[in-house]
C-alpha cells in the first residue's frame, strides 16, 4: 500500500517514521549563557529557569538537561504523538518531576503555557512549512521572556548549495516509490548510489556531492527520512534567519559551537582584512559563512537584551559559570582542528591556566584574581579563557567540578535514575550515549561499548567484566569493527573488549566520577 498521503499531515512534516534519540550539548543553558556573555549580552540569571523545546522529537536533549538541572522546569512540544509518548515514558522511567512534553503543533500551544527564559529548536526550522516558521516566530514573540535566549539550528547557505540537488534527487525518486518513508528513503538511496557509481555528470561535476553520498550511507535511515523526505526543506542565508527573528523582536546574540564566535577560528588568515574593516556583526557572519562554506548554523537570539559594557559587567552576570580542563593530562602546545582552521594554544599564560585548572574548575573572577596567571592583564586572561573554551582545551560547567581523582573505584554505582535508565536502554545501541551530570548542568556522551562496560561494572563489578561485556556484545548483534570490518574471531573480539574495559576503567571512569555521573559503591 502506498502510505504517502498518510505520512504527511497538513503541516507537511512526516509522521509515519519515528525519529532517533539524540543529545545536543549546544542546547544546554550553560553553553547558551556563556555564548551570550561572550557576545556582551546579559544571559538569564540563576538555575531556577523555564526552558521550552520546540519540536523536541523523542525528547532526549530535554530529559538529559532536565536531569542535569533539577531546579529548572523543562517543557517539550512535538506534533508527533509517537514521539511525545516515547519522551513521556522516558520522563516517567527516570522519575523527572521537572520535565513534561505536550503533543501539539506550534500554532496550537496551551493558552496558559507562560513564558520561558530559554526557547530551543534543533533540526526544525529548515524542515517545516513557511506558515509553521511563522508560528515558531509567534511562539518567540509570546513565550520568550524579556532577557530570554532562543537557540535555533538550520541548514545554511552557501554550504548547502552544491548538495541541494541531492535532496532533490532523493525526494523525487522517493515520491515514485511505494511503502512507508523508511522504505522509500532506502530505495532512493540505492538509486543515488547507482547513479553516483555510474558517474552521472552531476557527480562528476560536483566531487564533494559524490563524497557526500558515502557520508549518507553511514547515517541511520530514520534520520535520513526526516532530513530529506519532508515536503518543505530550505537552506537559509544567515541574514534571512536574522531578519525573520528581528521581525519577532529578537536580536542576534552569537552562535554555537563557541569557536564560531571568533571569525579568526573559522576562516583562513588571508581573509583577515575583510573582517578587520567590518564592524557590523550581521555582515561579519555573512562573510564568515562564505569563507568557511557553512552548511549548518546554530544561532542564538535574545529578546530585549541588556548589553554588557565590559569584563566587569560580564563577571557581574555570568560568573557562576565555571571553567574546567576538558580532560586531565591535556598538554601544551594544544592543537585543535576546527574545520577550516587549525588553532594552536601555547605560551606562559596557557601554562599557568592549565596548571591552575588542574586542581579543579574555577569561575572567571577567581582565575582573574591576583596573582594573575603569568602576570598577564585581566583582558588577556579572559581572552585566553574564551579561546581555550572555543578550541576545546577548557569546558564549561554550571557548578564547581573537583579535580580528577587518580583512585579508580573497583565497584561503582550510578546515582542518577535517569542515567541508569539511559544506560539500560542505549548500551550497544550503535550510537553515543549521553549521560547527565548535575555537576556540570549538561550531558556528556560516551561510546555505546563504553556504556555497556559501565553498565556491567555497575551491575556485576569488575570480576569477569570483559567476558560479560563480550557476552552482551555477542547477543546484541552489534559487531565490533576493526578498520571498518566486523571482527569474526571470538578470541580476538574478547581480547579487544578486554582492552576497551581496561582503557575505560583507567581513562573514562575517573572522569565520570569527577562529573558525578558515577560514584564509588
Ligand atoms: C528532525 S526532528 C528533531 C527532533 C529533536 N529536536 C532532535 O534534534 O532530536 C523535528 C521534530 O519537529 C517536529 N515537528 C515538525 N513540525 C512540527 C509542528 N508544526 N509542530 C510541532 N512539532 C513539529 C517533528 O515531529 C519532529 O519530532
Amino acid at each position: 500500500m502506498d502510505t504517502r498521503t498518510d505520512s504527511r499531515p497538513s503541516t507537511g512534516y512526516l509522521t509515519d517514521v519515528a525519529y532517533i534519540p539524540g543529545f545536543y550539548p549546544n542546547l544546554a543553558p550553560v553553553a547558551l549563557r556563556f555564548v551570550a556573555a561572550l557576545n556582551r549580552v546579559a544571559p538569564p540569571p540563576g538555575d531556577r529557569f523555564r526552558y521550552l523545546e520546540l519540536g523536541c522529537g523523542l525528547g532526549r536533549s530535554l530529559t538529559t538537561l532536565a536531569a542535569a538541572r533539577p531546579h529548572a522546569e523543562f517543557v517539550g512540544v512535538d506534533i508527533n504523538p509517537e514521539h511525545t509518548a516515547i519522551a513521556s515514558r522516558e520522563i516517567e522511567a527516570a522519575g523527572l518531576g521537572n520535565a513534561r512534553v505536550i503533543t501539539a503543533g506550534f500554532g496550537d500551544l496551551p493558552a496558559d503555557l507562560g513564558t520561558f527564559e530559554y526557547v530551543a529548536l534543533h533540526g526544525v526550522f529548515s524542515w517545516v512549512a513557511p506558515e509553521v516558521r511563522e508560528q515558531i516566530l509567534d511562539v518567540a514573540r509570546r513565550h520568550l521572556a524579556p532577557g530570554g535566549l532562543l537557540v535555533v539550528s538550520y541548514n545554511s547557505m552557501p554550504g548547502w548549495a552544491h548538495l541541494q540537488p541531492i535532496r532533490g534527487i532523493l525526494r523525487q525518486y522517493a515520491a515514485l516509490r511505494t511503502g512507508d518513508s523508511l522504505q522509500r528513503i532506502r530505495d532512493a538511496l540505492a538509486y543515488l548510489v547507482f547513479i553516483r557509481d555510474r558517474q552521472a555528470k552531476y557527480f562528476v561535476d560536483n566531487p564533494n556531492a559524490s563524497a557526500y553520498v558515502d557520508a549518507l550511507l553511514k547515517q541511520d535511515v530514520r534520520y535520513l527520512a526526516h532530513e530529506y523526505l519532508n515536503e518543505h526543506w530550505t537552506s537559509f542565508y544567515f541574514a534571512e534567519v536574522a531578519g525573520m527573528f528581528a521581525g519577532a523582536g529578537l536580536t542576534f546574540a552569537g552562535s554555537l559551537p563557541v569557536h564560531t564566535n571568533f571569525w579568526d577560528l573559522c576562516v583562513r588568515p588571508e581573509f583577515q582584512e575583510l573582517f578587520r574593516t567590518t564592524t557590523d556583526r550581521l555582515v561579519t557572519e555573512a562573510h564568515k559563512d562564505f569563507c568557511a562554506n557553512t552548511a549548518f548554523r546554530w544561532d542564538l537570539y535574545a529578546k530585549a537584551p541588556r548589553l554588557l559594557a565590559g569584563l566587569d559587567e560580564r563577571l557581574a552576570v555570568a560568573d557562576d559559570i565555571h571553567v574546567r580542563l576538558t580532560r586531565p593530562g591535556l598538554a601544551l602546545p594544544y592543537q585543535a582542528n576546527l574545520g577550516v582552521v587549525t588553532s594552536t594554544l601555547q605560551g606562559p599564560v596557557y601554562e599557568a591556566l592549565v596548571a591552575r585548572l588542574s586542581a579543579g574548575s574555577l569561575p572567571l573572577s577567581a582565575i582573574l584574581a591576583d596573582p594573575r596567571p603569568a602576570g598577564a592583564s585581566r583582558d588577556d586572561i579572559a581572552r585566553a579563557i574564551d579561546a581555550g573554551v572555543a578550541t576545546g582545551l577548557f569546558d564549561l560547567s554550571a557548578n564547581a567540578v573537583p579535580a580528577v581523582s587518580p583512585a579508580v573505584p573497583d565497584r561503582v554505582t550510578l546515582p542518577s535514575r535517569f542515567n541508569r535508565a539511559v544506560l539500560a536502554s542505549d548500551a550497544l545501541g550503535g550510537r553515543p550515549v549521553a549521560l547527565s551530570s548535575e555537576v556540570t548542568g549538561t550531558g556528556h556522551s560516551i561510546g555505546d561499548l563504553d556504556a555497556a562496560i559501565l553498565l556491567e561494572l555497575v551491575e556485576g563489578g569488575p570480576d569477569g567484566l570483559a567476558e560479560r561485556v563480550d557476552g552482551r556484545l555477542a547477543s546484541s548483534g552489534r559487531s565490533l569493527l576493526r578498520e571498518g570490518k566486523p571482527i569474526g574471531d571470538a578470541a580476538e573480539r574478547l581480547r579487544l573488549v578486554g582492552e576497551s574495559c581496561a582503557t575505560f576503567r583507567s581513562a573514562s571512569l575517573p572522569q565520570l566520577v569527577q562529573l558525578g555521573i558515577a560514584a564509588g559503591a
